[in-house]
């Protein structure tokens, strides 16, 4: 029962051909899925609308996927700050305990982007006010923690409390802009505020209207750096059917509610976006939203709502996140640490593990729980939560390229094995393990107290794939069971791939802009191998007057190339090459030759480490921007 989004996309596979449907209706919809024996049967039944039916005729997994994008479209390249590590709760409680927040991760060495705050920082469930005693600074907040590179981001619901001289209630009424009953009164519902409505958010003006509140002199103390979190927006109303709106109520254009449930939540984050436009023209925006539909990707980052601390939870939100993927929506998390109850320490740790290859990462936790930020545990598990964060935060150039190859090509950032290996009949059911991109394979470990783990190696015999922490290879022949501790999580790079890294460990994206990539060549079976790189600004449009860079790196005949994809596109980037990791290489290598025009042709050393699983190149020094060819001798 899809209580806070639906994509209403449904994908056909076969070893041979996908096809898919995507049925284009707004009201709620429910889809039967009848399994028997040799055929599948799904019934579809919307509470009103038009059949309005688009077949995707595929023949590829891949295919089919673009095709339904290509209706509904690809998000845009986030901020690459958006991709680091959120911290959030419901609430912190006032402006000191974020900043403590912020410096107790700072002390104990955890990278951190983003502190959340929650509804209980508003003026009594008034959004776009502040509460007047425990966040009566909040400019001076935000300076705090933009000094140390961090931001704020803060939760706007849709529902408006009814309480006379609250100004969008007073706006609201003078200018009809809620939505009404049946009867043609202004409906009112109940939810966090009490009594409240609702704006009509199919009216133009009121979209208009409310988009200009995010203004920086309307929503007086937010800093130009702030980001929103759109929640309930399905919309949720406590005492409603359903816990929603009575689909009778009336908007705009005479639709009643059953007509268009499934896209409010839709509106209500692009007005968002556009009100994040508006107010900062040449920064990308950044939202959360609970409720969504198809194309809701071209606005919002989404997670899947209310879960709880459960291992059964953890598992889940791997074929959850990889269902929006195909659905085209990539940038998709689950609460870190589970929403309700509390997660013991072997949950919340592998509940880092697996979110950190996820796209959308955040802690959250409900009020009535215990305080469980990284810092407040033992030293072993703080230990392995800011492994888990700094490999994260490592793989930024990763997720980031990611992002930009999705936005250009609709290929969704983390992909199911069926994704791109459809016709192995073996990885029809697994949604255990997952891809990033093409080069990455992760089985996170979603189970208590286990000492292996199978893992399916995709790709036939000639496929390996190699541990990334001692660079073991595994052929892609089939299952194996991999042995694990509370340390170690199964994390596999594809031979034949490159991995441009980040392994400079800092306290946030933001600081970590100008610092040097580490490559990891991992060759193939014919010594080779290929990737790309993207980078830019990290926040701006700046990207669509051709401000970035797009290079790819090809390994063959010993020597690694980098070429520039996009030779109409500059940035001058001041990160550089520190180090490459050749893994599987070739034997009997003395040095390397690095060749550019600006450094002309020097030498560089090599050395094996790991019984000879890898070669590092030692300090290469070239610039990002330079095309480069370094020749292992
Ligand atoms: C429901 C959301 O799903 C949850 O994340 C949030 O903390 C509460 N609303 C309170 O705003």
């Amino acid at each position: 029962m899809a209580i806070y989004g639906a994509i209403p996309v449904l994908y056909a596979h076969g070893l041979k051909h996908t096809v898919g449907i995507f049925w284009h209706n707004v009201a709620e919809t429910w889809i039967d899925i009848n399994n028997t024996e040799n055929r599948v049967d799904t019934h579809f039944m919307s509470e009103s609308g038009v059949v309005d039916m688009f077949i995707l005729m595929g023949p590829t997994f891949a295919d089919t996927v673009k095709q339904y994008t290509a209706l509904t479209g690809t998000a845009p390249i986030p901020q690459i700050f958006s991709l680091g590590y959120h911290q959030c709760r419901w609430n912190y409680n006032d402006e000191t305990d974020v900043i403590n927040v912020v410096d107790n991760f700072d002390q104990g060495d955890f990278p951190v982007d983003f502190v959340w705050l929650d509804i209980e920082y508003t003026d009594g469930k008034k959004y776009f006010t502040w509460d007047p005693i425990r966040f009566k600074h909040p400019l001076e907040m935000q300076q705090n923690m933009t000094a140390t590179g961090r931001k704020l981001i803060v939760i706007i619901d849709p529902h408006v409390k009814r309480e006379a001289g609250y100004f969008l209630h007073e706006d609201a009424l003078s200018n009809d802009y809620y939505i009404k009953t049946k009867d043609g009164n202004v409906y009112e519902g109940w939810c966090w505020p009490g009594a409240s409505s609702y704006l009509d958010l199919l009216n133009p003006i009121v979209a208009n209207y409310y988009s200009e509140l995010y203004s920086l002199d309307k929503f007086k103390g937010s800093a130009d750096s702030m980001y929103i979190w759109n929640d309930m927006n399905e919309p949720s109303v406590f005492n409603g059917p359903e816990i929603t709106m009575p689909k009778d109520c009336l908007h705009h254009g005479g639709w009643e509610h059953r007509h268009i449930h499934n896209i409010y939540g839709h509106y209500y984050t692009k007005i968002t976006y556009d009100g994040l436009l508006k107010r900062t023209p040449n920064t990308r925006p950044f939202i959360l939203t609970r409720a969504f539909f198809a194309g809701s990707q071209r606005h919002t980052a989404m997670w899947t709502g209310d879960n709880a601390a459960e291992w059964s939870h953890l598992a889940i939100s791997l074929p959850m996140c990889l269902s929006m993927a195909v659905a085209g929506h990539s940038f998709c998390g689950a609460d870190i640490g589970g929403f309700f109850n509390n997660p013991d320490t072997e949950l919340l740790q592998r509940w880092y593990q697996a979110g950190a290859w996820l796209p959308f990462y955040r802690s959250h936790a409900h009020i009535d729980t215990k305080r469980r930020e990284p810092y407040l545990f033992e030293q072993d598990v703080q230990t392995r939560i800011r492994n888990a964060l700094r490999l994260r935060y490592a793989h930024l150039p990763v997720w980031y390229t990611l992002f930009w190859e999705h936005s250009k090509t609709a290929e969704p950032v983390i992909r199911p094995l069926i994704y791109q290996y459809p016709d192995d009949a073996n990885v029809l059911d697994i949604d255990n393990q997952l891809l990033i991109g093409s080069s990455i394979l992760v089985r996170p470990v979603v189970e208590s107290r286990v000492s292996t783990v199978n893992v399916y190696f995709p790709g036939g015999a000639p496929q390996v794939w190699y541990d990334i922490e001692d660079w073991r290879p595994y052929h892609g022949n089939g299952a194996a069971s991999i042995p694990v501790t509370m340390d170690k999580v199964p994390v596999y790079y594809r031979g034949g791939s490159i991995i441009p890294r980040k392994d400079r460990p800092r306290r946030a994206a933001s600081l970590m802009h100008d610092d040097p990539y580490t490559l990891y060549v991992v060759l193939d079976g014919n010594n080779s191998a290929s990737g790309t790189l993207y980078t830019d600004d990290g926040h701006t449009f700046a990207y669509r007057n051709k401000e970035y860079l797009y290079v790819q790196f090809k390994f063959k005949d010993n020597t690694l190339t980098s070429s520039i994809i996009d030779k109409d596109a500059h940035f001058s980037s001041r990160e550089w090459v520190e180090r490459v990791v050749v893994v599987n290489p070739p034997r009997g290598i003395k040095h390397a030759d690095i060749k550019s025009k600006s450094l002309g042709t020097l030498k560089l050393e090599t050395s094996y480490t790991n019984d000879e699983r890898s070669l590092v190149v030692r300090k290469p020094g070239v610039s990002v921007q330079e095309e480069f060819t370094i020749t292992l001798v």
